[in-house]
């Protein structure tokens, strides 16, 4: 199939163009490169001895779309393009509004036009909010905490109305819980910009010695340990989820939790890190950090039923690659 990958330079869709290429597919990525290089297609081309066809534009403006469209007869889209910052988005509401929402609804528009039915979007576990876990898919969402949030939940309540308008249209959303880890090849990776806000790429720079000492939001939860439990996913299983949901779709909105159903608390992930790569990390523990939940993890036997795929790979192999694209990683 032509898949259009939108985001497809950025972190989980560099990794999933690997799989996708690695399919069979022919690729075309649509990125503004707004938190992404160009570098990353060669890499992508590199690891999988293909080509991707890549065009730098931005999804909010639908006449570039339009065209990338008119030449390329594309089977199915991957939407991964986004900001993605949950702090940036509560001080720049409308920056993330404007783009996440626009984004979509162009890039829905123009699949329309096209007659182009399959569509794959990157929802979070955001969208869970302070619910109940496991997380599971039927639960009602409530409202989330911070505009980033609301742009995917926004965005999933517009394809679900757009679906029920187009009995034609197979639309798969994926529900993400904690990515991490890199490829194996130590090519791509996780690259934030300026201080990671997450906590792996926060560990592998103190790791490197980029930044002096790790701080742990809070030892008071009711957790086992007291810090903040999460359900980490290797960003390769996460791929490989994207190839599953494309080649199960089927008519209508069907939504899935990425996860591996097990919840790792802070400290247990610095450990882990440490073991798998020989390495202490310094760090304190300090207040918790505002809007941050004590637990979340993924219920995820629908995803197993319904696409076949389960999350293969553990905490050693996501701190071990993590760590090895952070060496690799001149920046
Ligand atoms: P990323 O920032 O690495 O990748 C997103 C890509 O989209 C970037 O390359 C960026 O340049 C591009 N982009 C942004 N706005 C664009 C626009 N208007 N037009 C064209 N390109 C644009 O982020 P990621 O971690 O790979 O996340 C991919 C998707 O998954 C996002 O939608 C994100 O919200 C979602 N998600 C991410 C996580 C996570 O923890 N990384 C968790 C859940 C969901
Ligand atoms: C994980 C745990 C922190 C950093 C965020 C977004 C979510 C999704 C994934 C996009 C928590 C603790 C963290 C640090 C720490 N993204 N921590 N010190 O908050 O679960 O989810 O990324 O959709 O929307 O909110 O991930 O990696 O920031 O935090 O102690 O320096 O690590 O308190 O318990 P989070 P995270």
């Amino acid at each position: 199939m032509n898949i259009l990958v939108s985001g497809g330079a950025g972190y989980i869709g560099s990794h999933t163009c690997v799989s996708l290429l690695e399919e069979g597919h022919q690729v075309i990525v649509v990125d503004n490169l707004s938190n992404s290089k160009y570098e990353v297609i060669d890499r992508i081309n590199k690891i999988t001895n293909r080509n991707v066809i890549f065009y730098k534009a931005d999804l909010t403006e639908k006449d570039l779309i339009d065209v990338i469209f008119s030449k390329h007869a594309i089977d199915a889209v991957i939407h991964f393009a986004g900001l993605k910052s949950v702090g940036e988005s509560v001080e720049k509401p409308l920056k993330y509004y404007h783009n996440n929402i626009v984004s979509t609804l162009n890039l829905v528009r123009v699949c329309q036009n096209y007659g182009v039915n399959k569509f794959v979007f990157s929802s979070s576990a955001t969208v869970y909010g302070n619910n109940q876990v496991p997380s599971v898919e039927t639960l009602n969402l409530l409202p989330t905490t911070n505009p980033y949030g609301e742009t995917k939940a926004m965005s999933e309540r517009i394809l679900k109305d757009i679906s029920s308008a187009n009995p034609e249209l197979s639309v798969s959303i994926l529900r993400y819980f904690n990515p991490v880890g890199a490829h194996t090849s130590g090519l791509i990776g996780e690259v934030p910009n300026g201080i990671p806000n997450n906590l792996m790429p926060y560990m592998t720079q103190v790791a490197k010695g980029k930044i002096e000492k790790l701080k742990v939001f809070g030892n008071d939860y009711l957790t086992s340990d007291g810090t903040g439990v999460r359900d980490y996913i290797h960003v390769m299983d996460l791929a490989e989820g994207h190839v599953a949901a494309l080649n199960s779709l089927t008519k209508g909105v069907h939504i899935y939790n990425l996860g591996t159903g097990r919840g790792t608390s802070v400290l247990e992930l610095i450990e882990a890190f440490e073991k798998a790569n020989s390495i202490k990390l310094s760090y304190e523990i300090v207040e918790r950090r505002a809007g941050d939940l004590a637990e979340s993890y993924a219920e995820t036997s629908k995803a197993f039923e319904e696409l076949g795929w389960v999350a293969k790979r553990d905490i050693v192999d996501m701190c071990k690659d993590a760590w090895r694209f952070e060496k690799n990683n001149l920046e």
